[in-house]
Order: C-alpha cells, then sequence, then structure tokens
C-alpha cells in the first residue's frame, strides 16, 4: 500500500502531441483534486511522458527513473513513477519488471491514469497499453486554462510504415477525431486562452471524416470561430496533400503561411527503399504547386542522413534538394536503427563518423538558409502573437505569422497580437518594433546583445 498521491509532475519529450497528451494528463489529475508540482522533486507522482522515436530511449527512460527515485531518497521521498507515451507502448511490462515502476500506460490509454494510480495505491503495479476502439478522447474534462497558443490533436497514429519508424507500431492505425469533437474543443481552448491553434497527427492532412471532409473542410470551419486568429497544422505527409488544403493556403486568412513537410532523403532510390510512397520530383512538384498560391509561405522539413545504403551521391541529393527548396527552418537526424522496423534488419549501414560527418554538412545548409529566410524577412510589417516575457526587463517573445521567433520590447501582454515591423535578424530569430514607438537602432542593439 502507498498513500494516494497529492501532488503530481509530468515530464514529457518529444513530439508536439506528447506535448498535448502531457497536458490532458495534467487536467485529468487537476480534476481529481491532485495538485501539480513544478518540480518533480516535489511531487508524490511522477508521469514520464516518453518518446520512442530515436536513438537509445528505452535506456534513456530507465536512467531517468534510476535519477528521480535517488534525487527523491535523499529528501526521504519515494514518489509513485508512471511510464506514459510510446516507450510504455513498446515496453509494455518489461518496465514493471526491470524497474519497478507502479504505473505504464500507452499513448491511446491515458484517460484511464487516474484509475491506475489508485490501483498502484492500493498496491499493485497498473499496465494499460490496449488500443481501445472506443477513443479516450471523450473520457477527458475539458480545457480550462491554455497560454495563447495550443495544440489540439485532430489524428493519431499512421498506415504509412516508413521502415525506419516506430510511429505505426506505437500510436497505432491512422485515426481521426470527429468533427464536431474537434470544433468544441476548438472553442474551449479559445474560451480559455487561445488565440492561435496547432491541429496535431501524425499524418494531420490525412484527417477525415466519416461525411468524407478533409482538413481543408475542418480548417475553413475553425477559421470562423470568433477570436481565432491563427490556425497551423502538423504534420504532413506529401501523399495526403490534398489540392483543397493547398487552395486553403490561398484563401484562409487564418491559416498562417507555414507549412512542415518532412522529405526525410532526396534521393528517390533511398526514399524507395524508406517505403515514403513519393519521389524526389514528386516533392518538389508539390511544393511548387504550394507556392504558386501562396508564395511567400514558409516552408520546413524533416530530414535523415544515414539511411542504410546511403551513398555520396544519394547525400549528394539530399543537399541539392535543400538547395532548391530554400526551408525557413528544418530538423534534421542521423538514422537510428529502431526494434522491430523493417530497416533495423538491414545490413548496409553507414559508419558513424561518415553519418557525423553528413549531418555537418546538412545543418550547415539548413543553417545558411535558415539565416537568409530571416533576412528576407527584416522590412516586413507582420503580426506577432506575444507568447511570453523575455529574458529582459520589458522584452517579450512571440511569434511572427511565419512561425520564427520575434523579440519585441514594449509595453505588451501575453496573448497581444502586435504589428511589428521586423528590424533584425540571426539564424534563430528576429527583432522587431512597433513602428514609430522606439528607437530601432536602440532595438536592434539590444537583439544582439541578447542573442550571442
Ligand atoms: N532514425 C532517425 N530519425 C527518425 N525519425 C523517425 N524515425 C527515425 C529513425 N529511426 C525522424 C523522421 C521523422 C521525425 C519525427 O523523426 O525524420 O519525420
Ligand atoms: Fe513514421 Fe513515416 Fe508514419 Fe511519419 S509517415 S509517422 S515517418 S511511418
Amino acid at each position: 500500500m502507498k498513500t494516494p498521491p497529492k501532488t503530481f509532475h509530468v515530464k514529457s519529450f518529444g513530439c508536439q502531441m506528447n506535448v498535448y497528451d502531457g497536458e490532458r494528463m495534467a487536467e485529468l489529475m487537476t480534476a481529481q483534486g491532485m495538485t501539480a508540482a513544478a518540480d518533480a522533486n516535489d511531487a508524490d507522482l511522477v508521469v514520464l511522458n516518453t518518446c520512442h522515436i530515436r536513438e537509445k530511449a528505452t535506456e534513456k527512460v530507465y536512467s531517468d527513473i534510476g535519477r528521480i527515485r535517488k534525487t527523491a531518497g535523499k529528501s526521504g521521498g519515494d514518489p509513485m513513477i508512471a511510464i506514459a507515451g510510446c516507450v510504455a507502448q513498446a515496453e509494455g511490462e518489461e518496465i514493471v519488471r526491470r524497474a519497478k515502476v507502479d504505473v505504464v500506460v500507452g499513448p491511446q490509454a491515458y484517460h484511464n491514469l487516474p484509475a491506475l494510480v489508485a490501483q498502484a495505491a492500493a498496491g499493485t503495479a497498473a499496465l494499460d497499453t490496449d488500443m481501445p476502439l472506443a477513443s479516450k478522447f471523450g473520457h477527458l474534462p475539458a480545457r480550462r486554462r491554455v497560454g495563447p497558443s495550443a495544440f489540439l490533436t485532430v489524428q493519431e497514429g499512421c498506415d504509412k510504415f516508413c521502415t525506419y519508424c516506430v510511429v505505426p507500431y506505437t500510436r497505432g492505425a491512422e485515426v481521426s477525431r470527429p468533427f464536431a469533437a474537434i470544433v468544441d474543443e476548438a472553442k474551449a481552448l479559445v474560451d480559455a486562452g487561445a488565440r492561435e491553434i496547432t491541429l496535431l497527427g501524425q499524418n494531420v492532412n490525412a484527417w477525415v471524416d466519416a461525411d468524407g471532409r478533409g482538413l481543408h473542410d475542418l480548417i475553413r470551419t475553425l477559421d470562423r470561430i470568433p477570436g481565432l486568429a491563427r490556425i497551423r497544422y502538423t504534420t504532413s505527409h506529401p501523399n495526403d496533400m490534398a489540392q483543397g488544403l493547398i487552395d486553403a493556403h490561398g484563401d484562409v486568412e487564418s491559416l498562417m503561411p507555414f507549412l512542415h513537410l518532412p522529405v526525410q532523403s532526396g534521393s528517390t532510390r533511398i526514399l524507395k527503399a524508406m517505403n515514403r510512397s513519393h519521389g524526389r520530383d514528386d516533392y518538389l512538384r508539390l511544393l511548387d504547386r504550394v507556392r504558386a498560391v501562396r508564395p511567400d509561405i514558409a516552408l520546413s522539413g524533416d530530414f535523415i542522413v544515414g539511411f542504410p545504403g546511403e551513398t555520396e551521391a544519394d547525400f549528394a541529393d539530399t543537399l541539392s534538394l535543400v538547395d532548391a527548396v530554400g526551408y525557413a527552418q528544418a530538423f534534421s537526424f542521423k538514422y537510428s536503427p529502431r526494434p522491430g522496423t523493417p530497416a533495423a534488419t538491414m545490413t548496409d549501414e553507414i559508419a558513424a563518423d561518415v553519418m557525423d560527418e553528413r549531418l555537418q554538412r546538412l545543418q550547415a545548409s539548413l543553417g545558411r538558409d535558415q539565416r537568409a529566410f530571416n533576412e528576407a524577412s527584416v522590412g516586413r510589417t507582420c503580426h506577432v502573437l506575444v507568447e511570453r516575457v523575455g529574458k529582459l526587463p520589458g522584452q517579450w517573445l512571440g511569434k511572427s505569422p511565419w512561425l520564427q521567433s520575434v523579440h519585441l520590447i514594449g509595453d505588451h501582454a501575453i496573448g497581444d497580437m502586435v504589428t511589428v515591423e521586423l528590424t533584425g535578424a540571426t539564424q534563430s530569430s528576429l527583432s522587431g518594433c512597433v513602428p514609430h514607438a522606439q528607437p530601432r537602432e536602440m532595438l536592434n542593439v539590444l537583439h544582439n546583445v541578447l542573442t550571442v
């Protein structure tokens, strides 16, 4: 028997969907009368919301568990530990056996967390990695208080089975939430303080409902919610980029000019081995169609270097694709074999030093393009949504429509939508001022001081 926990702390790793899930688990436990602790060391219950996508994820979880126990032990504590997220799904009972944690709960079962915690408090380790047909969303409490930019999961799971990826195994098959439930949650988020909503899904642009409506229909409906100024969505698959969604980028004002569209490699041969079901030219043609309706759109992508069999010529194709696209930002990773995926059994692995060197070259190109994109924004006037306070007194941090971080100095508040002239750029952020309100040179000096 353990004392039922009164305080909790959720630590989320990995993707934005995990951030969303972490928020929903926190809301669940708050609705049970528990209080959030800002520090894991002060919590009776620590939830590790884990990620399994790359690199030794499982080992990291075990060492985190050890660290939590050791730190808590020093002050005489013995917190209950719950493992959630994709490592929980992949490892299941093994975590209970190996680390003696109290609760293991998969991404499709976390609505049961309070019951599992109660079972653990009664003395039996509790495990739920089911993927039930009935969705967890109907069992979660209403959204009450959120920041100006909120996440909303509309779709989960993946049917694409890229050969390197664990997601189809940990998150299950593609499932779309119903239209009305999403619209209701969006309205609740706006009532709770959101001015921007990012629609989330592992393949968000595969969202479809029973009446055949697609993501663009959903976006057009959300666009009519009073008070909702900005809509974004992520992550998209090139094959699900319907013309209706492309068209929405041309005429839905609240749909922000930003598209995260992972390509993974610029080599059609490697894309085939990855089972990506699109080639290099399909991807480039698709981006041409998007740019035709929204020429200023900021493009973002994901890349994997060192996939088994990747030759120098394949990698050169990736670099030339990057040059052709001119990404505003991008994520790039070294290939990491994931247990249970088809690529994990491929034999022509790439040596670690070759992978390191390719990643460096790719990141140099991507960094150069990101800086160029930011520099090209200087002189533009745009809206910035103020999201948090900056490091200096009077400094604020917000986002441009193109998802760039913008530093502002002035009399603002979190949630303000400010008209800003962009005045300076670095690779990772911009500085801006409210036209005629501040001496611009002064702000640029401050920006440079802050970002060196
Ligand atoms: N190795 C390296 N990167 C991976 N990703 C997914 N699986 C792997 C893997 N096994 C990357 C892809 C994906 C992003 C979320 O993580 O680029 O788009
Ligand atoms: Fe993984 Fe590919 Fe599905 Fe993306 S599309 S989640 S990379 S299997």
